[in-house]
């Protein structure tokens, strides 16, 4: 049995208990909730896991060296002293970045720099040279987070974050990230039987990562590379097993569609289900939402609709007002989940929402509202503002 390490995974604000159990599901131990990150141990295979099947992470980091600090001399001294040569080679290009919660470091950029130039003169003094900086593409990604006069130095298994799933090559305006659109369809509960749609799916992030769900195809298929296929102690057999691992594929078919009124976001919809080899599963309809026919409920609409940045404030609460008459008449026995960030135009809706979410796309707050549209001799059932 390998030793147990500590790992972090970090995602998005309000998406932490799913990360939780996504990381319970391969076989993690010790998962601990924390503020937009979740603590884990395991083995090697549990990093490539984590790094390869969970929807929801960001980046997995391992923290390799603590230490006190009671300023940047001291910090710069005892960097020094750990042996990088454990962790990187002459060769390797690195790059260091920072975060910073004191009152003695105020300067997540110095900081960074404090630790580079001690990785650096680690090497210079043993071997009279340097490795490279590269903060576009290091082979390693150091992190260095400090609170009060507690550091840690934190490894970074991803590299690029892992919402660059890889499939994505094309996108429209205001697009939202693969780990987001993830979140969304397993906050919603959607059993992967039932319809799924997005008639407002832009360049179709939300209908993919739905379908990959549905199929059970790990988000990591896509990547061409993880941050720790460069680490000195990369287990190839190991992260082959992880990656040649179907067992948890599934064969449902649910009808899954894209739809928007933009013919271009409909073409990237297609070219981008394409490369996430799952335009068999996902129908796309060139169509307004204000026309669109949706399948016999029960079923599950989530969509992103647009914020209103380029229209006019009464442009667009009207248009919102529209969509949840819309919703209302032809969407019965439907889960409808919207995902926006004008509070103005949410309130316009006219739908009790029967569960809220705070998420972030980007920078930007927005609401998770799930709305519950009834039929028949339910139809009173539902809330009407
Ligand atoms: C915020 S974007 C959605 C982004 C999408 N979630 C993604 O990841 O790419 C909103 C989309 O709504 C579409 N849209 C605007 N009005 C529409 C309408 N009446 N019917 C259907 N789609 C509409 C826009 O063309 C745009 O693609």
């Amino acid at each position: 049995m390998q030793d147990k390490k500590t790992f972090i995974a970090k995602t998005l604000h309000g998406l932490e208990e799913l990360l939780a159990n996504e990381l319970k599901t391969i076989g993690a131990e010790d998962v601990t909730i924390q503020r937009r990150m979740v603590s884990f141990t395991g083995n090697t295979e549990t990093l490539y896991r984590a790094n390869f099947q969970t929807r929801t992470a960001t980046r997995i980091l391992m923290p390799i060296y603590e230490f006190k600090a009671r300023n940047e001399e001291e910090l710069y001294g005892l960097a020094k002293k750990f042996d990088w040569t454990s962790v990187m080679e002459l060769s390797h290009k690195f790059a260091v970045d920072a975060t910073v919660n004191s009152e003695t470091f105020t300067h997540s950029h110095y900081i960074a720099l404090k630790l580079k130039d001690a990785v650096a003169d680690h090497f210079r003094d043993r071997f009279g040279r340097r490795p490279f900086v590269d903060p576009k593409k290091p082979h390693i990604q150091l992190h260095i987070h400090i609170n009060n006069h507690d550091c840690t130095v934190l490894l970074d298994s991803s590299g690029e974050s892992l919402h660059k799933r890889g499939y994505k090559l094309y996108q429209d305006i205001a697009p939202i990230n693969e780990v987001l659109a993830a979140g969304l369809i397993l906050l919603s509960g959607w059993d992967a039987k039932t319809p799924f749609i997005d008639p407002m799916c832009g360049s179709g992030t939300i209908a993919i990562e739905a379908a990959l769900i549905a199929r059970g195809i790990a988000p990591g298929i896509f990547r061409k590379n993880f941050g720790f296929e460069n680490w000195l102690n990369f287990e190839k057999d190991t992260f082959e097993k992880v990656f040649n691992d179907e067992s948890y594929e599934r064969n449902l078919t649910p009808t899954i569609i894209g739809g928007d009124v933009s013919k271009r976001a409909i073409d990237l919809t297609i070219l981008n289900a394409k490369n996430a080899g799952m335009h068999k599963f996902i129908s796309t309809e060139k169509r307004s939402v204000f026309d669109f026919e949706p399948p016999q409920g029960p079923g599950t609409v989530i969509t992103n609709p647009p914020y209103g940045e380029r229209l006019k404030k009464e442009q667009i609460t009207t248009f919102y007002k529209q969509l949840g008459d819309c919703f209302k008449q032809r969407y019965q026995d439907y889960k409808v989940w919207m995902l926006s960030g004008n509070m103005e135009a949410i309130k316009r809706f006219g739908l009790h929402a029967s569960k809220t979410y705070t998420l972030f796309n980007g920078p930007l707050e927005c609401k998770y509202l799930k709305y519950d549209i009834y039929s028949g001799s339910k139809k009173m059932k539902y809330k009407e503002k």
